[in-house]
């Protein structure tokens, strides 16, 4: 067999692959250690503290959006669009809207208002200035009570 170290010699190469097991052991056991309990619960508690305040910006509870004993669940119709316009909010946020140098940050407030489905459209027609309260089309269910 070709000796790869042939200036070692055997006792120093068996010494060399022992240390390397055990530093690559070493760093096995740190990975694992990085996920300890604690940080599995601060991690949860940072997502219900996001829950909360998500859920009081657009004025809902956790169970509009999550099957309550399944929480991973994607089931109910409201969490594909929550997941969609979590990714608006974070696109709004790296694009500018980020809190930083007196700027205003992107949230879910910004658009909905305290309300599941916020009055995005303008009460009055944009060009004629006409108010729209009585060509109710589908599409404009709640909008126009004065
Ligand atoms: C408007 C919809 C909505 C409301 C209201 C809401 N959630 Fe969520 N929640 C989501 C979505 C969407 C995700 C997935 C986020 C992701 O994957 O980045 C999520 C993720 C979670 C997770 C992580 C689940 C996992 O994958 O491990 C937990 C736990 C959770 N929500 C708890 C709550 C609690 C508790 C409340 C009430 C205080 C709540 N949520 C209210 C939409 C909602
Ligand atoms: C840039 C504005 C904007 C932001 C930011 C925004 N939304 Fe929305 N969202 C809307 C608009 C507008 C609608 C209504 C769409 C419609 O009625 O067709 C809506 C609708 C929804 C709906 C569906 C409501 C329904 O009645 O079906 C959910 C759920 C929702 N948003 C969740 C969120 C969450 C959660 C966040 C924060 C992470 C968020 N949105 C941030 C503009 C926004």
């Amino acid at each position: 067999m070709r000796n790869t170290f042939p200036s070692i010699d055997r006792n120093a190469r068996t010494f060399i692959l022992l240390a390397l097991i055990w530093a690559m052991s070493f760093l096995f056991l740190q990975n694992v250690q990085a996920e300890t309990p604690e940080d599995l619960l601060r991690k949860e508690k940072e997502v219900r503290e996001q829950m909360q305040i998500l859920s009081r910006q657009l004025g809902v509870t956790c169970a509009s959006c999550h099957d309550t004993r399944n929480y991973k669940s994607s089931k109910k119709p409201l969490y594909p669009i929550s997941l969609e316009h979590m990714k608006i909010t974070q696109v709004l946020i790296d694009q500018g809207f980020d809190g930083k140098n007196g700027k205003p940050k992107a949230d879910c407030y910004m658009c909905h208002r305290g309300k599941l489905s916020p009055d995005y459209k303008e009460r009055i027609h944009p060009m004629t200035e006409i108010k729209k309260s009585n060509e109710k089309k589908p599409e404009d269910k709640e909008e126009f009570e004065p």
